[in-house]
């Protein structure tokens, strides 16, 4: 990763090894590498009208500027970005760009290199010195965009480790790795707690596998006891072959990501807990690797969760929403949470429906579900809603037990809200929650201009719904 810092000076002031980016109102595919009278080096980039940039591209140009840096082989850059260029982000303030422009850099430079052998052969990026940065408020919030999309850097380190080492005990060490030192605190309990706990569902998914299930309950108490958390919930499988139900080949070489709603909890609380918000936050995660063996749960088993309600198992490979249901029931017989906001990569059928440029969100409050999708628009974590319609119940009714992990018809349609149909029988009425659907946002495409695999989402939307609530 190169080293973002920050000048008060403005970029005319930057030293000669700086190669300074000019940006133009040319089309935005034009470029030039040019080198000056002084014998410094200038890119000059088109972006196309400076009135027609809105946040979604102006995020876009902040990871191309660094994605243009990487592929000429630029050591040391330096820019200067004040949205008052830009007429369509000036009612967003300074701060909204400074933070964005902050966000954007570090999550354009990550890259994931741990089962490299061999170092890259062409020149790095060193530095990225962003100019023009004198004010105080304005570095304040620089700093934090920094802070947050570490966070969201963590979450792509965790995500993107197989399956093979991020297993459910690794994935509750990197909570305890990742939150020391912070006023985050870290327990984790066993198989054995587990099953005690009557967690059943938990167990289920868990028991075919050779490492056992963990479940990792993280407290941040920034705002003092006496204040209700708001409460993370993540998807923890740390690998997802279907189980018994096994995936066919070419669905499964991914499901090592099928964790990233646990990272996700693990960066953002990281994030919280490094800018010491005035906020409590709980994150609990139910980790397991739903595995193929003799002691795999079978379709048609049927489980008890820890909220007594009886699940029949109809399909292994909906496994997800067995794990998040006994979690969602600890968190409301331990806490008395203000929100329950669970994050998984629950569906495929997520993607069928989106695409993959947002993840899908489910809640019964129309407020919440607006305000996500205006944090979104702020964050870059896009998000967008479905409905939760108790029509949708009927899917889940079963014969043999309280309820059925899919359809009882085995149809396919309304896969997504299926999911968040299901979850919604383990929350009580008055408990405001929202059930977020990250399969969509699981893998970076092109247009994110970041590097392939985890994504790190939804760490920014989580950060900014907990600092405005
Ligand atoms: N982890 C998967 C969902 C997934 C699929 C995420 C592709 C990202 C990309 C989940 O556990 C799963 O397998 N869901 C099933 C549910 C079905 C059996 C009702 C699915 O989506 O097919
Ligand atoms: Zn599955
Ligand atoms: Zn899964």
């Amino acid at each position: 990763m190169p080293n973002i810092t920050t000048s008060p000076k403005g970029l005319v002031d930057a030293p000669k090894k700086y190669c300074k980016i000019i940006l133009t109102e040319d089309a935005p595919n034009w470029h030039r590498l040019v080198e000056t009278e002084g014998g410094g080096l200038e890119y000059r980039m088109g972006v196309g009208k400076w009135s027609e940039v809105n946040r979604r591209t102006f995020r876009s140009l902040v990871r191309t500027i660094v994605q243009t840096a990487k592929s000429h082989q630029l050591e040391y850059i330096a820019l200067e970005l004040s949205n008052s260029l830009f007429p369509k982000l000036k009612e967003f303030g300074d701060d909204w760009a400074a933070r964005t422009i902050a966000e954007n850099l570090s999550l354009a430079s990550y890259e994931y290199r741990k089962y490299k052998t061999k170092e890259k052969k062409e020149k790095q990026l060193k530095e990225i010195l962003v100019c023009g940065l004198g004010d105080k408020k304005l570095k304040t919030a620089f700093e934090e965009g920094l802070t947050i999309a570490e966070g969201a850097n963590i979450t792509r380190d965790i995500a993107n480790a197989t399956g093979d080492d991020m297993t459910p005990d690794a994935l509750a060490k990197a909570a305890q790795i990742t939150l020391k030192g912070t006023k985050a605190t870290v327990k984790v309990f066993n198989e054995k707690e587990i099953v005690k706990m009557g967690m059943g569902l938990l167990h289920a998914v868990g028991k075919g596998a050779d490492d056992a299930p963990r479940f990792i309950v993280i407290e941040y108490w920034g705002a003092g006891k006496k204040e209700k958390p708001v409460v993370l919930v993540g998807k923890g499988i740390t690998y997802d072959t279907g189980g018994l139900n096994v995936k066919p080949s070419g669905s499964m070489h991914e499901m090592h990501l099928d964790m990233s709603g646990g990272a996700s909890v693990i960066g953002a609380i990281s994030a919280i807990a490094e800018m010491g918000l005035k906020k409590n936050v709980v994150g609990l995660i139910p980790a397991a690797e739903n595995s193929v063996s003799a002691t795999s749960m079978r379709a048609g088993d049927i489980a008890t969760s820890l909220s007594g309600k009886t699940v029949e198992i109809l399909h292994t490979d909906a496994e997800g929403r067995l794990v998040l249901a006994d979690a969602l029931t600890y968190a409301q017989k331990h806490y008395e949470p203000a929100l329950m906001v669970d994050i998984a990569t629950l569906t495929g059928a997520a993607l069928v429906a989106l695409g993959q440029h947002a993840s899908a969100i489910m809640t019964k409050d129309d407020v919440l579900a607006q305000k996500l999708v205006k944090l979104g628009e702020e964050s870059g974590d896009l998000v967008w809603p479905l409905p939760l319609w108790d029509e949708y119940k009927a899917l889940l009714k079963s014969h043999r037990a309280d309820i059925s992990n899919i359809a009882t018809n085995f149809s396919r349609f309304g896969g997504c809200i299926e999911g968040g149909t299901f979850l919604s029988h383990f929350v009580e009425k008055n408990i405001p929650w929202v059930h977020i659907d990250i399969a969509p946002r699981m893998n970076s495409i092109a247009s994110d201009k970041l590097a392939k695999g985890a994504t790190g989402e939804p760490v920014r939307l989580l950060v900014q719904l907990i600092k405005q609530s």
